[in-house]
C-alpha cells in the first residue's frame, strides 16, 4: 500500500531569465545540492512559507517590508508612489537605496493592523517589476 501514500508529482515547464537560473544553480552548488530539481522545489517551499507567515493574525503589529525592484520597468516607480500613498496611514517611513543600475531597494517602516499591512505587501508583491519581498512584523 506505499502507493496510497507516496507523494504525487507533475512534471512542469518553464522558461526563466538566465540570470535568475545562473544565480540558482549557484546557490544549489555552493548549499550542495545535486539536483536542480531540489532547488526549485524548496524555492516555492520557501515562497509560499513566506506567504503563509503573512496570514491569519490580527491585531496591531509594526515592522518593516523591504523589496527589491527593477526601477526601468514601465511605471513601476509610478505604481509605487501611488501605492504608498494609498497605504500612507500604514507608512512611518521609507528607506531607498539605488542598488545598481537596474535594481532598488526600498524599505517600508509599517505599523498597523495586520490585516492592512498585510494588504500592503500583497499589494506591492503583485506589481510587476517587484522580485523579492520580505516583510518582518514584531
Ligand atoms: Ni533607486
Amino acid at each position: 500500500m506505499w502507493s496510497a501514500l507516496a507523494k504525487r508529482y507533475e512534471r512542469i515547464s518553464m522558461t526563466l531569465p538566465s540570470d535568475l537560473l545562473n544565480q540558482l544553480d549557484e546557490v544549489s552548488k555552493s548549499i550542495g545540492y545535486k539536483k536542480r530539481s531540489k532547488a526549485i522545489r524548496d524555492s516555492i517551499n520557501a515562497f509560499i512559507s513566506d506567504y503563509k507567515s503573512l496570514r491569519g493574525e490580527k491585531g496591531k503589529r509594526a515592522g518593516t517590508i523591504t523589496f527589491i525592484y527593477e526601477h526601468e520597468m514601465p511605471k513601476i516607480s509610478d505604481l509605487l508612489t501611488d501605492v504608498q500613498h494609498e497605504f500612507s496611514k500604514l507608512i512611518d517611513a521609507s528607506l531607498h537605496i539605488h542598488l545598481n543600475e537596474a535594481r532598488c531597494l526600498e524599505v517600508l517602516a509599517v505599523r498597523g493592523e495586520f490585516q492592512d499591512i498585510r494588504k500592503l505587501a500583497e499589494t506591492l508583491m503583485s506589481l510587476k517589476g517587484v522580485e523579492t519581498l520580505k516583510a518582518t512584523l514584531i
